[in-house]
């Protein structure tokens, strides 16, 4: 099989990159590295440095690779920096998806797995675990392109028959997160830690999240391919669309103390003011991944920050 892998020197990507060369597929990346890293790049991958906006070299890069799937993980995956430029959002989440998509009907692409976000859709849901099909409340401009960009991949599927899967992600952590980002908090945690610098905590700490190992979000990719090779469709936007969590709530105090435990950190927080607009509390159903995909996750938090803070020492 061959794969292309949007984002693949990034954080996902690069994980999910190694993933589908060990089960034997061809790789290649598209990639423009405005946060993802070179070295990031498994070995045997192809790549391709170039933007999603740049529809030329999008259509192009794809005729070349003639891809069988599609895993689209590149984005400008920061809600803070949607604020301050919405419009660069907008062309990189979503004029950027759009020009994979007429390229990728234009190769006959079979199946195209998208990255959404449980986090940023859901908003303070009502009901905990939160399934697909709670309402849908983005509270940024990165939200919105998100539930755009699976508006668009519904329409284009059913009017033009590219089959598509789009995966609802937790908080995703795990080795390769880069500590500079905004959404990883065990990296931005574990990194100030074994510097020996005190992690500041927005608000309570007893907020709650959804954290999901990275490996295991590769793996939901490759299900989600398999399963629309296999003639999966969805036949509605929340049955195309699945959650990849734990479907278990951790506050943001407990990862402070399991890291602390870890690291050998012995200091106490610092708290500031919570951020507005910040979800109080967030965790997805997985009901529909295990049933329908055979996903369920494999790696618990403890396993999972256990071998986040080795790779953490290791790249310090
Ligand atoms: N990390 C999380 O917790 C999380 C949660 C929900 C959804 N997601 C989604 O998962 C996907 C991967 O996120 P990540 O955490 O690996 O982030 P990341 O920043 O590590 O990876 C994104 C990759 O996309 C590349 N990229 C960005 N803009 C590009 C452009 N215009 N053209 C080509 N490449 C471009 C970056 O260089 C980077 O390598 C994103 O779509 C993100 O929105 C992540």
């Amino acid at each position: 099989m061959r794969a292309l892998v949007t984002g693949g020197a990034g954080f996902i990507g690069s994980h999910l990159s190694e993933l589908l060369l060990r089960e034997g597929w061809e790789v290649a990346v598209i990639d423009d590295l405005s946060t993802g890293r070179e070295e990031n790049l498994p070995p045997g991958v192809g790549f391709y440095r170039l933007d999603l906006v740049d529809r030329d070299g999008v259509t192009r890069a794809v005729q070349d690779l003639r891809p069988e799937v599609v895993f689209h993980q590149a984005a400008q995956a920061s809600v803070v920096h949607s604020w301050e430029d919405p419009a660069r959002d907008a062309q990189v989440n979503l004029v950027g998806l759009l020009n994979l998509l007429e390229a990728s009907l234009a190769a006959r692409v079979r199946a195209f797995v998208f990255a959404s976000s449980g986090g940023v859709l859901y908003g303070d849901a009502e009901t905990i675990p939160t399934p697909e099909t709670a309402a849908k409340v983005p509270l940024s401009p990165y939200g919105v392109a998100k539930l755009a960009g699976e508006h668009y991949l519904y329409t284009f599927q059913q009017a033009r028959g590219l089959p598509y899967i789009a995966l609802r992600y937790g908080n995703v952590y795990g080795p390769r997160q880069d500590p500079q980002g905004e959404a990883g908090v065990v990296a931005i945690f574990g990194r100030a830690m074994l510097a020996g610098e005190v992690p500041t905590i927005y608000g309570d700490g007893r907020q709650t999240r959804d954290f999901v190992y990275v490996e295991d979000v590769a793996r939901a990719n490759l299900l989600a391919a398999q399963a629309l090779l296999s003639g999966f469709r969805g036949q509605e936007l929340d049955e195309a669309a699945f959650n990849v969590g734990t479907g278990v709530e951790t506050s943001v105090l407990t990862i402070f103390r399991e890291l602390a435990r870890l690291t050998g950190f012995s200091g106490e927080p610092r708290f500031a003011a919570a951020r507005p607009g910040e979800v109080r509390r967030s965790a997805l159903d997985g009901a529909r991944a295990a049933q329908v995909l055979g996903f369920t996750p494999a790696v618990s938090l403890g396993e999972g920050l256990a071998r986040t803070v080795d790779w953490l020492r290791s790249a310090a």
